[in-house]
């Protein structure tokens, strides 16, 4: 049988199993199980097929995960699961994976991922990056394009809600700002902002942002 990819996530979204959730940090859970932890680290495990060992993904078609902010991480699961992230790469990868996470994992999932260690910067081309690291800082004043550090951070790092955007794979990143441009991904923050980005100034800042 030819498994691709897409079904291996609908058999892995199958096999995944949730039960009460190990590393949410609540004081009255008590001491988790041993069958606990275990169930924990198998969801934890699951990620990793495609996210990577800890989330340090290493192919683009997969978000890195690691060092992403816990707000961030757990909006985008609840918004996988209630389906208003709706991009085709949404639905075919995370729509049946998230639907298996409760709350509580999704809570415990968004804290892990979130305590493990960014990815360094891959560099690139070096004008490009230039290019892209001044529209990163200072926006395009002329086309009314805000710096994307105001919220982003003056380091790409995050900050809540806001994603880290830095080590981030660019094909990755230059797929979202395409589907958040022409709407196929709800980000209602982000519409106004990009809506005249060119597709050569997304290939700068994306290239940037992969290089810090
Ligand atoms: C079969 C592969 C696969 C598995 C398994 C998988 N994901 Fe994903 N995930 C993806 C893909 C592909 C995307 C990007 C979707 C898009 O382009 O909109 C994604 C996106 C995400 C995002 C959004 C990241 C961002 O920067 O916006 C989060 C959070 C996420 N996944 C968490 C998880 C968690 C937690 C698990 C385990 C419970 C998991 N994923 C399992 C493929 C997978
Ligand atoms: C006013 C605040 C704000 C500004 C300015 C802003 N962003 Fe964002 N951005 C957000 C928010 C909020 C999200 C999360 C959207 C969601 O809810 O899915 C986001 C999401 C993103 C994502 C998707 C990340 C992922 O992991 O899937 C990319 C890429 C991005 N922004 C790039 C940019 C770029 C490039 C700029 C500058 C041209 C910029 N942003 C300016 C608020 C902002």
């Amino acid at each position: 049988m030819h498994l691709t990819i897409r079904n291996a996530a609908v058999l892995i979204g199958i096999a995944l199993c949730v039960g009460p959730w190990a590393l949410a940090a609540d004081p009255d859970a008590g001491t988790p199980t041993d069958a606990q932890k275990a169930l924990s680290q198998k969801t934890i495990e699951t990620c990793a097929a495609c996210h990577g060992l800890n989330g340090r993904s290493i192919s683009p078609t997969f978000p890195i995960l690691a060092g992403q902010t816990a707000p961030y991480i757990e909006l985008q699961l609840h918004a996988f699961k209630d389906q208003t992230r709706a991009d085709p790469d949404a639905q075919a990868y995370m729509w049946g994976m998230a639907s298996q996470l409760d709350d509580a994992s999704i809570s415990g999932l968004a804290t892990y991922f979130s305590k493990q260690r960014p990815m360094e910067g891959r560099s690139g081309n070096a004008a490009l990056v230039m290019q892209g690291k001044e529209l990163f800082t200072e926006g395009v004043p002329s086309r009314q394009i805000p710096p994307c550090a105001s919220c982003h951070g003056a380091k790409a790092e995050g900050n809540g809600p806001f994603p880290r955007l830095a080590g981030q794979h660019a094909p990755y990143l230059l797929k979202q700002l395409l589907v958040i441009q022409s709407v196929l991904r709800t980000a209602p923050v982000m519409h106004g902002v990009i809506k005249d980005l060119t597709r050569p100034q997304m290939e700068a800042v994306v290239a940037y942002l992969e290089s810090i």
